[in-house]
């Protein structure tokens, strides 16, 4: 402990007793955070289920948190633990964590980026033709789910389009328990996600054994990444066993699919909401190339090349930030923000509130991407987290999200069908309720 507790603020609670209702208001009111940070401040706990949990938000609480070192370790609720496995970097901590994230960080290197980026071109180019050659009006976000799926399963797993398939229905089951109640009843999603799990994770045992028989019998490059894994090793310098490799694959297919889908939709949505933004972009996506020129993929659209995108995706991950919070848990007392937090305390790190947080917050409402090509920007942005878990996929998200936009305003011209409900569900990842409908045409 590096401070003196008598300098800091008692931490303040909220007063839920058996931690029932203010549960089931954290379930059903989006505001639920901010209402409370607005009452108590920036770091304030509560009781979720009896779990005691402390809500925090803004750059000085949140960077505090992130210079704690070993006094924090990472934290998921019981189902995602579950259904992630023991073995998993999301639930491991220190050196464990450490030599995972260095082995599977392999998988995200710009070598690496570039090899998948030809994939992602081709998986962008069908879904315009798809679109273009579908009934009209389309529901957009299962369109983009499979999107986002096709592409962690194709450019990380390498798979063919019917082993993608495959895995995608067992997926799809092994998700819906993942926010579920961890109750493992009969035919509950809870249990069906269990029984999931166990198929997924034979799937992708088998598509690793594909992998390393390729690759021992002298075969050329696979279409995936899988090869960059062989050699990784353990925190005493072992290789990694396949059962470990397994549940870190299971991991960056959760961790990557949901997510991506979900700020491809908010960015669609937002922009076809905001015509004048749209045709602001699309000015600059007029002096764009699409597809890039071969072996440029990855940085044809970059900040520096389409600052406007860039603003653009910004704004939406800033309104509609596709991981609302992650969590973390005390092993020790620690301070954020001059207030005492005692140890074995859930932290939540609430990204969508700090993002709508801070001077001039009224107009922190307004989606303005031009925000962010101002000079002086003083917006939080922490959309990837931060610290020793950031995310790890960040990379390929940015990519894969960078050549849709690019790929599909070029070619498509897209109008919102009218009198749909365009509200935003939120759990696990925001998302328009309704699917998001549209009528495509050539541009
Ligand atoms: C727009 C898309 C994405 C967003 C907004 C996002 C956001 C996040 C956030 C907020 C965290 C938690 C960070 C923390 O605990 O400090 C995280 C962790 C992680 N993300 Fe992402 N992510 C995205 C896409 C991806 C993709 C495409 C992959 C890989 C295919 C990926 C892999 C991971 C992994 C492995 C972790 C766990 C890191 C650790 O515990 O050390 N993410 N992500």
């Amino acid at each position: 402990m590096l401070f003196d507790p008598a300098t800091l603020r008692p931490l303040p609670i909220t007063p839920a007793v058996s931690g029932v209702l203010e549960t089931l208001s954290f379930l059903r009111d989006p505001d639920f955070a901010r209402s409370r940070f607005e009452r108590y401040g920036d770091v304030y706990g509560t009781t979720l289920l009896g779990q005691r949990t402390v809500f925090i938000r803004g750059e000085k609480a949140i960077s505090d948190l992130f210079a704690q070192g070993d006094a924090v370790e990472g934290w998921w609720p019981e189902s995602v633990r579950k259904l992630l496995g023991p073995l998993s970097l999301a639930n491991r901590n220190g050196v464990d964590h450490k030599a995972r994230r260095r082995v599977v960080g392999q998988l995200f290197a710009s070598s690496a980026l570039k090899r998948y980026s030809p994939a992602i071109v081709a998986l962008v180019d069908e879904l315009s033709g798809e679109l273009l050659g579908g009934a009209s009006p389309v529901a957009l976000v299962p369109k983009l789910r499979r999107f986002a799926f096709s592409v962690i399963a194709s450019t990380v797993l390498g798979l063919d389009p019917v082993d993608r398939e495959a895995l995608f229905v067992d997926f799809e089951t092994w998700c819906q328990g993942l926010f579920s109640l961890p109750f493992a009843l009969p035919g509950s999603p809870y249990a069906q996600a269990l029984q999931a799990r166990q198929r997924l994770l034979q799937r992708l045992g088998a598509v690793l054994k594909k992998a390393q028989s390729a690759a021992a019998a002298g075969a050329p490059l696979a279409a995936g990444g899988l090869d960059l894994l062989a050699g990784g090793l353990d925190e005493a310098g072992l290789p990694l066993g396949d059962d470990d490799v397994a549940e870190q694959l299971l991991l960056l297919l959760f961790a990557g699919y949901e997510t991506t889908a979900s700020s491809l939709s908010c960015l669609l949505l937002s922009l076809l909401q905001h015509p004048a933004e749209l045709a602001w972009l699309q000015q600059e996506l007029d002096g764009l190339p699409w597809p890039p020129a071969p072996g440029e993929a990855v940085t044809a659209f970059e900040a520096s090349r389409a600052p406007r995108l860039d603003a653009a995706l910004k704004e939406v991950m800033r309104l509609t930030p596709p991981v609302g919070g992650f969590f973390r848990r005390t092993r020790e007392p620690i301070a954020l923000a001059g207030v005492l937090v005692p140890a074995d305390r859930v932290v939540q790190v609430s990204i969508a509130a700090s993002h709508r947080y801070g001077s001039g917050s009224e107009d922190l409402e307004v989606f303005r991407p031009q925000r962010h090509l101002a000079v002086e920007r003083t917006v939080t942005l922490l959309p990837y987290g931060g610290g020793e878990r950031v995310c790890l996929g960040k990379a390929l998200a940015e990519l894969e999200i960078r050549l849709l936009a690019v790929g599909l305003l070029k070619q498509l011209s897209v109008e919102l069908e009218p009198d749909q409900d365009l509200t935003l569900s939120l759990i696990p990842s925001p998302s328009p309720k309704q699917g998001l409908l549209v009528r495509p045409c050539r541009r």
